[in-house]
């Protein structure tokens, strides 16, 4: 019976499924509001101000449009903030010129309330003695604030944030100090929250509930933040908050769980980043240094515990249906990863965009599995998705950058890529990383996993070979030619056509060039109409059984006038301009991607943008 059903389920899928990934699409909404910021604090040393800086100028790809400070000196907290750049608002305010051995910082990205000076943080309560730095989103806001209002609060700002210190401020009126009164305002506020508060007593506390928060601890400072770089150059031992839980910063963090008011233990972790990982080093932006580091990373990507990915290739090939969620581009990793498993292992896996998984939630049962992939670990549409997996008891197996985050924490088990830390906007070496995770456990599932190394080892080597200084040339002269175009299409077939997908998010978020994405086959039924001469389209196109429907569909635009970039390993007389990647069989989608990313870094360099910030859009998205 159990078989049976089985093989009903593998039969319906592809039919259930099989609209999804043409509705789900790549474009990143320009005006996304839903996005975070960064939070950090730090005690027990009198250059506060210089830590926080360069905390944040380390967060600052979580949220770049305004920026604020708190400074605790001689029992008064001074506040510098303002709307900009880190570096533009320091060159303004002076940030070390706040003296004390206390403080906070944000850098944010807006949610509730546009940009200015009054939105920024960090908020106070009505005296200034209680200071505030928020990321998330209090769902509830507007009933608080209206509350507040009637008890006679006045409002500065538009922001969400601004309940905080009041709701603070009022609990500590009926005799609860800070610890009492962050655990009851916790309690109040609905939604995905982390919070870091300073008072003029110097008690520094961190809550988290749904968004991230890390604490550090070196010889003489603790700090706290929203992602381990921003206190990485101090130390890389650290505590992890969970969802509930706060903590009082000192020398030896008390954590509490916010439900039961006691006391939680935590383990000292160390983990094996280091702060020079995280710094650009030689190159001019974090996006051309994480390129290049593939030469590395996918590499070191391949070095997994043999036994786990074999238990984990069992589980895959033991489960009532497998399915894969992520967002944004590691969606596209997970897209490429249905391809992967069907080419390898001729296996059914189902990818399901993460903001769309609870549709799905009728499909899972104690016998599915879901395998995540991301590379912050903490994307809230991710996170959710996994909440409802949980809930029908759903096995979670993650594929994650980060240790320790919230992802790692609350699944079975996970595959860390070994990347080291990304900080560019655009994910790139996690991209390739997150693939040969992939295709490891595709090819473990087939009873290949030796094979699978193999070919990834050798797809490493060529691609250390390819990512040369005269590579990257021939691709800057590309991005000379197309710098001013206003559309690039890309287009690709079976395994590159979630790549064809990614390399239009590449563009588009890098760049600012209107860029799409499509299934070769689909350029009939609408694209086309699209095409005209001296368009750009790139064609993505391997050595594999779809290379002559690819080539025909490079030949249908280039007859319509366009302009045919080829990203292949053979050259072909379709093509006006070629960018040759090796050829590595089915880890095809690994290397296509590659010149794609350097393409759309020189787009964006050339077109005057700062490539590591994508304009309107965070690296990591801790809120819906
Ligand atoms: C944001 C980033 C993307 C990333 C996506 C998912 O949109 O800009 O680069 O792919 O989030 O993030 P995750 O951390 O879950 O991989």
């Amino acid at each position: 019976m159990g078989d049976k059903r089985h093989l009903v389920w593998e039969l319906l899928l592809p039919l259930i499924f099989s609209d999804i990934h043409t509705s789900i699409l790549t474009i990143k909404i320009a005006q996304r509001i839903e996005s975070m910021c960064g939070i950090v604090g730090c005690k027990g040393d009198a250059r506060a101000s210089e830590i926080l800086l360069n905390a944040l100028k380390s967060l600052e790809y979580r949220g770049y449009d305004s920026v604020g400070m708190a400074v605790l000196n001689k029992c008064q907290i001074f506040i510098k903030k303002d709307i900009g750049k880190i570096s533009d608002v320091d060159k303004k305010l002076n940030f070390k010129g706040l003296e004390g051995n206390a403080g906070i910082a944000h850098s944010r990205w807006c949610t509730h309330g546009g940009v200015s000076k009054e939105n920024s943080h960090p908020h106070t309560d009505s005296n200034g003695d209680i200071a505030v730095v928020h990321n998330g989103i209090i769902e509830n806001f507007e009933k608080l604030k209206k509350e507040l209002i009637e008890k006679g609060y006045v409002f500065r700002s538009e922001t969400d944030t601004e309940v905080l210190p009041y709701l603070i401020e009022e609990a500590m009126k009926d005799g609860n100090d800070l610890k009492s009164s962050v655990i009851k305002i916790f309690q109040k506020i609905k939604g995905r929250n982390a919070i870091v508060v300073l008072n003029k007593k110097g008690d520094l506390i961190g809550a988290r509930n749904g968004s991230p928060l890390i604490v550090g601890l070196s010889d003489s400072a603790c700090f706290i933040a929203s992602d381990i770089p921003a206190f990485l150059r101090h130390t890389n031992k650290v505590m992890y908050l969970d969802d509930g839980e706060m903590v009082v910063m000192g020398k030896k963090p008390i954590f509490y769980n916010m439900s039961t008011w006691k006391e939680v233990w935590k383990r000292l972790i160390e983990i094996d980043w280091n702060a020079k990982q995280a710094e650009k080093g030689e190159h001019p932006h974090f996006m051309i240094k994480e390129i290049m580091e593939q030469k590395e990373t996918i590499k070191e990507a391949i070095n997994q515990n043999d036994k786990e990915i074999l238990k984990i290739a069992g589980d895959i090939n033991n489960a009532f249906g497998t399915f894969f969620t992520a967002c944004g581009t590691a969606g596209k990793v997970c897209l490429t990863g249905e391809y992967l498993f069907s080419q390898i292992s001729k296996k059914h896996v189902n990818y399901i965009v993460s903001s769309e998984f609870p549709n799905y939630q009728h499909f899972l049962t104690s016998k599915t599995l879901l395998i995540t992939v991301s590379q912050s670990g903490e994307t809230a549409d991710v996170m959710e998705a996994v909440e409802t997996a949980k809930k029908k008891n759903v096995k979670i197996v993650s594929i994650v950058n980060v240790k320790g985050s919230s992802l790692d924490r609350v699944s079975d088990h996970t595959f860390l890529i070994n990347a080291g830390p990304e900080k560019a906007v655009a994910s790139t070496k996690a991209t390739t990383a997150q693939m040969a995770v992939i295709m490891l456990l595709a090819y473990a599932c087939d009873g290949r996993l030796e094979e699978g190394k193999r070919l990834l080892i050798e797809t490493a080597a060529k691609v250390n070979d390819m990512l040369n200084p005269r590579y990257e040339d021939h691709i800057k002269s590309l991005a000379e030619k197309l710098k001013k175009v206003p559309n690039i299409y890309i287009i690709g077939r079976g395994l590159n056509y979630a790549m064809a997908l990614e390399s239009a998010i590449k563009i588009q978020e890098v760049s600012r060039i209107h860029a799409e994405g499509f299934a070769g086959g689909e350029l009939k039924h609408g694209p086309l109409a699209l095409i005209d001469k001296g368009v750009p389209c790139i064609a993505l196109v391997a050595n594999d059984d779809v290379k002559n429907d690819i080539i025909n569909n490079a030949i249908e635009i280039k007859s319509r006038g366009g302009y045919i970039i080829g990203v292949s390993p053979e050259n072909n007389k379709v093509f006006d301009y070629w960018l040759k990647v090796p050829d590595v069989g089915v880890a095809s989608p690994i290397a296509s991607i590659i010149p794609v990313q350097l393409l759309a870094y020189h787009l964006g360099v050339l077109r005057g943008l700062d490539p590591d910030y994508c304009v309107n859009l965070a690296k990591a998205v801790c809120v819906k």
